[in-house]
């Protein structure tokens, strides 16, 4: 039986050309929405057509202003469940908060997981993400959830350049699993770089680290790219010390400001990420792997 035959997509304003992807490849509905802001900035919401008894699956990312697109996507889950939907799918593939995981200094709010709270207490019944920063934020938050990798579409992009002895770079250990996982698709060795941040004034410092990359294809692999700090440095240090081509991944071009602009001025030939943060860098589609969860 295709567990899809009552399932309706409903787009949130941050993933509409993402939603609609998918709704091709599912070859389900998208159910028309009316969006409004009052004259004050509150929200409406209304929903077109009918929910009842329906498989809803919410598509919207969390991006930057995260705040206005949680509450988009808590109206959106609660009111589908208020309106008789059997099932709601919440597809986040960026879970905004999920770098704050922790308490990392004392007194802080734990907010990545307050989010996940809020997912179930709307009603969510399982939620969907892409390469959360950490998955400890779903820890004691009693819904399902699957995190998926888009680290193979990735490879995959990579595997049809012509890259000469290609090596994997983590600009930092957060990103080791992801960049050897892409390092061993791609059949090329793997190296990671130390960086700290600091937790009050948030500056970025990466230790040096002799690479030995002269003359080598470079790509360095992240989750996330926010202010672009991260990658700059690696990317930096990586220039300095004789790589060929530099090419800098993401899954979540968040892309603060002009954090694309000096990536490539800190001498990255290009910057790519996916459509889980809709952008001009955005040119590998996560639609066919939520897809294919969804179909299962
Ligand atoms: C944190 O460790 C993440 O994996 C990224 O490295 C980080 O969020 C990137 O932030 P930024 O672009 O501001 O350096």
């Amino acid at each position: 039986m295709n567990t899809l035959n009552d399932a309706v997509i409903v787009t949130g304003s941050a993933s509409q050309l993402l939603a609609i992807r998918l709704a091709r490849l599912l070859g389900v509905e998208v159910v028309p929405v009316s969006f409004k802001l009052f004259p004050d900035g509150e929200l409406y919401i209304r929903f077109l057509s009918s929910l009842k008894e329906r498989r809803v699956i919410i598509v919207q990312s969390t991006p930057p202003p995260q705040n206005s697109n949680l509450i988009e996507l808590f109206f959106l889950i609660n009111s589908a469940l208020e309106q008789g939907a059997k099932e709601i799918i919440a597809v986040v593939p960026y879970l905004a908060y999920a770098r704050q995981d922790k308490a990392f200094l004392p007194g802080e709010a734990v907010s990545g997981r307050y989010v996940c709270r809020m997912l179930k207490d709307c009603g969510a019944d399982m939620v969907i993400t892409v390469n959360v920063h950490n998955k400890r934020v779903f820890e004691n938050v009693d819904i399902a959830f699957i995190d998926l990798n888009a680290m193979p579409l990735i490879a995959d992009y990579f595997k049809k350049l012509p890259l000469k002895n290609p090596l994997v770079l983590a600009p930092d250990k957060g990103a080791v699993e992801e960049g050897t996982l892409v390092a061993n698709l791609l059949n090329c060795p793997f190296a990671f770089l130390e960086k700290e941040r600091n937790k009050y004034t948030g500056e970025i410092v990466t230790k040096e680290k002799d690479l030995d990359i002269e003359g080598r294809d470079i790509v360095v692999i992240d989750d996330i790219i926010s202010t672009g700090g991260t990658m700059v440095n690696a990317v930096f240090m990586a220039v300095k010390q004789g790589a060929r081509d530099v090419y800098v991944a993401c899954v979540h071009p968040i892309l603060v400001g002009d954090a694309r602009l000096k990536i490539l001025n800190a001498g990255a030939k290009d910057l790519i990420g996916t459509d889980s943060v809709p952008s001009d860098v955005s040119i590998i589609s996560l639609a066919p792997l939520i897809a294919s969860v969804l179909r299962s």
